[in-house]
């Protein structure tokens, strides 16, 4: 057997993608599955952003382009940023990648030396210690509280700054990912005050900017002087319905734009550039439907959160952004026995022979998620009512979980969640 690196034995996946993968393979057998599991949408991309990418094409732009991105695509998204969240952004303060999540590793390999410390606030986006891994940078998780409507905390930052060893960078994400929490200007200008002119960094990793069910989005790179000090990643994937074309953007300091240009260089070379027109194309003429969209979502995540709340056992929490709801099922989980990850599992492959719901156990999201599903809105609403009909009969059927159990003992719940 070829012998792999001790990085990759230490690389795990996002979960929604495996989930993702059971779901299809259970369809292509012939199950009907709701899949509310992976954070897609359900809307076409916008229509500008489409057709500028299929002109783009034919006239044949489809060359090598500038490892930073196009000048046409970073002044736009220095401008949406700039008229959008204020931060004061021009074109060299942007940079273009194959959506978010590639930042997460360009921000560990600008940044990190082994051994450094890095705050995340947990229940997390799973792929941020992975990338973590990739620099042997050592993940300090401080955990976000239902009773504190899941946002962070300047306790948490000064608590890491006063205590940890090597505190070098701090990861943020909001409005977040799973549990929709959503941190406020005050929150953010409290963190800013606690690490501006010190020598740690932020990456804000914002792919939800335009899903905010109240008030208007903040970001941390807006305030004042962190700019030189903050890596703000945003995407096509969730405002534009482009997960599939791989097109977002950060903004930074020139000379951290440069270095992660570099990265670039020495990796992907650039991003696709009738891709990037058509993200372009989007910043500039698809705002209208954008809006349309974020409307949809919002009324989708009132009636999955509304039909939730209703199941006796669960306890939800209206989502203050994002398109997921992150429901505490912990009475439901202890009363079966059964993990929230197993439970997730049973509703999707066990409860029903011929009709299954895929979403996901908390602690896909870290340990701190335990206790709680997290289910998005990438259905029409018809089929989200389907699985909000089920779930109430699914979670009766105690048989069958038991039966479950029996072949899948790693899914028992050792000790009680107890419900609070
Ligand atoms: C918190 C968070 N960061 C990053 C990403 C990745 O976004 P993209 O598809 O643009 O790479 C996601 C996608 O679900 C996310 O939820």
């Amino acid at each position: 057997m070829t012998r792999l690196s001790k990085l990759t034995s230490r690389l795990s996946a996002e979960t929604a993608f495996t989930v993702l993968a059971r779901a299809r393979a259970l369809k292509a057998g012939g199950k009907d599955v709701v899949e509310l599991e992976i954070g897609d949408s359900p809307f076409p991309s916008t229509p500008a952003a489409k057709a500028a990418g299929i002109r783009a094409i034919e006239e044949n732009r489809t060359g090598y382009g500038p490892s930073l991105g196009l000048p046409e695509l970073r002044a736009a998204a220095a401008n949406a940023v700039r008229t959008e969240f204020g931060i004061d952004a021009r074109a060299e303060n942007i940079v273009v990648a194959s959506g978010a999540k590639p930042f997460e590793q360009y921000f560990a390999e600008a940044f990190l030396d082994p051994g450094d410390g890095v705050l995340i606030f947990s229940p997390h986006f799973p792929t941020y210690e992975p990338n973590l891994e990739r620099r042997g940078a050592r993940a300090v998780l401080a955990p976000l509280r239902a009773e504190d409507d899941f946002r962070p905390t300047a306790d948490a930052v000064k608590a890491f700054l006063e205590h940890d060893p090597r505190p070098r960078a701090i990861f943020l994400n909001s409005p977040h990912n799973p549990t929709g929490g959503v941190a406020t200007r005050e929150d953010l200008a409290a963190i800013a005050n606690l690490v501006r002119g010190t020598d740690v960094v932020i990456f804000s990793d914002e792919p939800y900017c335009h899903m905010l069910w109240s008030g208007t989005h903040a970001s941390i790179a807006a305030e004042p002087g962190m700019l030189a000090q903050t890596v703000a990643a945003y995407t096509f994937s969730k405002s534009y319905s482009m997960s599939g074309w791989r097109v977002g953007f950060a903004v930074a300091d020139p000379r951290v734009v440069e270095t992660i240009g570099l990265l670039i260089n020495t990796t992907a070379s650039c991003s696709p550039p009738f891709v990037q027109i058509a993200a372009a194309a989007a910043l500039e003429h698809d705002h209208a439907t954008r809006d349309e969209y974020m409307a949809r979502f919002r009324r989708k995540v009132e009636r999955l959160s509304t039909g939730l709340a209703r199941i006796d056992g669960v306890k939800v929490r209206q989502p203050a952004g994002t398109f997921y709801v992150f429901p505490g099922v912990q009475a439901i989980c202890d009363r079966l026995r059964i993990t929230s990850h197993g439970l997730a599992l049973f509703l999707l492959e066990a409860a029903d022979d011929r009709f299954g719901v895929a979403c996901l156990g908390g602690e896909c999201f870290g340990a701190a998620g335990a206790g709680f599903l997290r289910f998005s809105c990438a259905e029409d609403d018809a089929r989200i009512d389907q699985a909000l009909e089920f779930l109430p009969r699914a979670l009766d059927r105690v048989d069958r979980v038991k039966s479950f159990l029996d072949q899948n003992p790693q899914f028992k719940l050792a000790r009680p969640y107890g419900a609070a």
